[in-house]
């Protein structure tokens, strides 16, 4: 049984402040103990036996899946829960109408009681964390407090942990996020643990001002790896306003051509809408000469250089990907990525100690357990997987990673992508005529809610530059913190809309999508270094059929036409939407944007 050779309890920061404050904390939350997580290898296998024994990890089958565990989450637990997400803003006017807001005095006060006592039975650990390569001038720091070994397993995959990140608190450079996080189940005396706790009471909460996240009951993911849409993209949205860069919910990908010419483009889907996908393609194989490499698959923190360039980091050092649907022939890259060292959650666990989620292979296995531990055939008829199973991930295993993607100034950014899940109307590309419709296209885009979040499916909603769940304040001052930006860059990036998910009369996808998306993703980077002529229509310049490179794919062009229809019908109800959007964020809604809106219906 694997042992600690320290005592976890003794303070690894010599931070005053810090020490306060985990004291602090540790009265209110009464743990029975305090472990400073050092992130070393002895003690991640110190953890991860204790998360065996208590039923919450299985160990896989290591011949299989080397280094890899499984986990299964409460029923109640499995997702992301944006009714029980809180902008705790001073005024209520700067959280906005899109968010769930409640005055922080308030919700000091019942934070207090929720966390009071909360932690009793278990340990809190100490877990600095930081958001970007240490050192990087665009790197941020947090330190989470929580009960959930879980957790930490995970936050040590997810970014850069433990010693040489209280080393950068004790330097006392940068103002530290500081950040709650209970799963709410304290342990009576004697009581024994159950293998996923939480608590059916939610609260994802953000105190802007302070910077500041208190999570209580949860244990899934984007509630409680505090560093990704908490820190990474709420809190980080409001330092990014102000201090003029900008937090977003995108991929960053490189994309070379034959002639070793490098292209960095990002791309903003709402979840569960093909960003890891995308950031981890391989060209087709007739487009020879062309590669691709990843530097982020969740989020890009972007900001101007000297030069007035726009550069971007990833700040996560792993990836939290959706499992259902990810397979040798959709996501080679991804499959390889997750061959080893990774956590499993709620997917399916085969007699061989492996794991299987649909669309994984085309055969399922012929029994297993599913996602609740049940056993499960082909015949249930429900799903063996969560919809919102994931894996866990170091995002370094990656095999087409891009050689600077941990370069601390980050990558030049040259075009910016946004795309949604709509089964009509949005055709397959188009390019916005410049800045300011860009941001037109992007805050007034449209999505199907999927499974990442608790709700209904399949239902289009505004999410405005794939930001609705994410964005820190109010949603009009963010679209024009983006128009605002454009003074600050010298070269703007182009602007793209995609949609891999149109669908014909019979309900089938028109796109193949996956790997074929490299087709778009080749006149894009054209575009940008003005090498290809496009249609000019009433929405944006688009590819003629030409201007597609088709070796290897037999696409019909009645078909591209087909895709790539301006409806003007469809476009007529498509502005309607955005006008209902534009009502709700009215009083902080910038010029532009109606302006924009107006120019539009009048192309139409
Ligand atoms: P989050 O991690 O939730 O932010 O999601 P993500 O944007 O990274 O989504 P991901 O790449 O994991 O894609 C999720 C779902 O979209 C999976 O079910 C994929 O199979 C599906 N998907 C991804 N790319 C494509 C595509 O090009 N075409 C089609 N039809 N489906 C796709
Ligand atoms: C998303 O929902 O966009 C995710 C997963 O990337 S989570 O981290 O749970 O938010
Ligand atoms: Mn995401």
């Amino acid at each position: 049984m694997p042992s600690l050779s320290r005592d976890p309890s003794v303070p690894l920061s010599s931070n005053l402040h810090l020490r306060r404050w985990v004291d602090k904390m540790r009265q209110l939350t009464q743990p029975d103990a305090v472990h400073w997580v050092d992130g070393s290898d002895e003690e991640n296998a110190f953890l991860r036996d204790q998360l065996i024994k208590n039923g919450t990890l299985t160990e896989l089958n290591q011949d299989l899946w080397p280094g890899c565990y499984y986990a299964k989450s409460d029923p109640n637990d499995v997702a992301r829960v944006e009714q029980r997400t809180f902008i705790c803003s001073l005024s209520k006017d700067n959280a906005g109408p899109t968010n769930n807001w409640v005055d922080p005095y308030e919700m000091r006060r019942r934070l207090k009681d929720l966390f009071s006592g909360a932690m009793a039975g278990r340990t809190m650990y100490v877990l600095p964390y930081c958001m970007g390569t240490i050192g990087s001038p665009m790197a941020r720091i947090g330190v989470q407090l929580t009960d959930s070994p879980y957790v930490v397993v995970s936050m040590r995959i997810m970014a850069r942990i433990g010693l040489p990140v209280f080393r950068e608190i004790d330097l006392d450079k940068q103002r530290v996020v500081p950040c709650m996080h209970t799963v709410g189940a304290p342990l009576r005396q004697g009581e024994r643990d159950v293998p996923w706790p939480c608590n059916p009471e939610k609260y994802i909460v953000h105190f802007p001002e302070t910077r500041e996240i208190w999570s209580y009951g949860s244990g899934y993911g984007g509630n409680a790896l505090l560093g990704k849409k908490c820190f990474g993209l709420r809190i980080a949205s409001n330092m990014a306003r102000d201090e003029g860069w900008m937090a977003e919910h995108m991929l960053i990908l490189g994309i070379e051509d034959p002639h070793g010419e490098k292209t960095y483009v990002a791309a903003a889907f709402p979840s569960a809408c093909g960003k890891t996908n995308l950031a981890m393609l391989i060209p087709p194989d007739g487009m020879t000469g062309w590669k691709v490499s990843m530097v982020g698959d969740d989020i890009a923190w972007i900001k101007p250089d000297r030069e007035g360039r726009l550069r971007a980091i990833n700040p996560e050092a792993g990836v939290f990907g959706v499992a259902p649907g990810t397979s040798a022939s959709t996501n080679p890259v991804a499959m390889a990525t997750i061959a080893r060292n990774t956590i499993f959650t709620n997917v399916a666990l085969t007699p061989e100690g492996g794991v299987w989620w649909e669309g994984m292979t085309d055969t399922p296995p012929a029994e297993c357990l599913d996602w609740q531990g049940k056993t499960w055939t082909p015949a249930s008829g429900t799903p063996a997987a969560h919809p919102n199973a994931r894996f866990t991930a170091p995002a370094s295993q990656c095999p087409m990673i891009d050689a600077d993607w941990e370069a601390p100034e980050g990558v030049p950014l040259s075009a910016i992508i946004f795309g949604g899940r709509r089964a009509t109307t949005m055709p397959l590309a188009y390019q916005s005529f410049n800045w300011s419709t860009g941001v037109y296209v992007g805050a007034t885009m449209g999505s199907e809610t999927t499974a990442a979040a608790t709700g209904q499916v399949g239902k289009v909603r505004r999410d405005p530059m794939a930001m609705l769940p994410f964005c820190g304040y109010h949603m009009g001052d963010y679209f024009r913190h983006w128009i605002k930006m454009q003074r600050l860059i010298r070269e703007t990036p182009k602007i793209f809309h995609v949609n891999w998910f149109r669908k014909d009369a019979d309900g089938k996808f028109m796109w193949p999508g996956y790997r074929e998306n490299m087709r778009v993703l080749k006149w894009i980077v054209d575009r940008v270094h003005g090498r290809v002529l496009a249609r000019e229509t009433p929405i944006g310049w688009m590819p003629r059929y030409s201007d597609l490179d088709w070796t290897g794919l037999d696409f019909p062009r009645a078909t591209f036409d087909e895709l790539q229809f301006v409806d003007p019908q469809a476009w007529r109800n498509e502005v309607m939407g955005h006008e209902e959007l534009f009502i709700a964020l009215h009083d902080h809604l910038p010029p532009e944007m109606v302006y924009e809106r107006e120019l539009l219906i009048c192309r139409l």
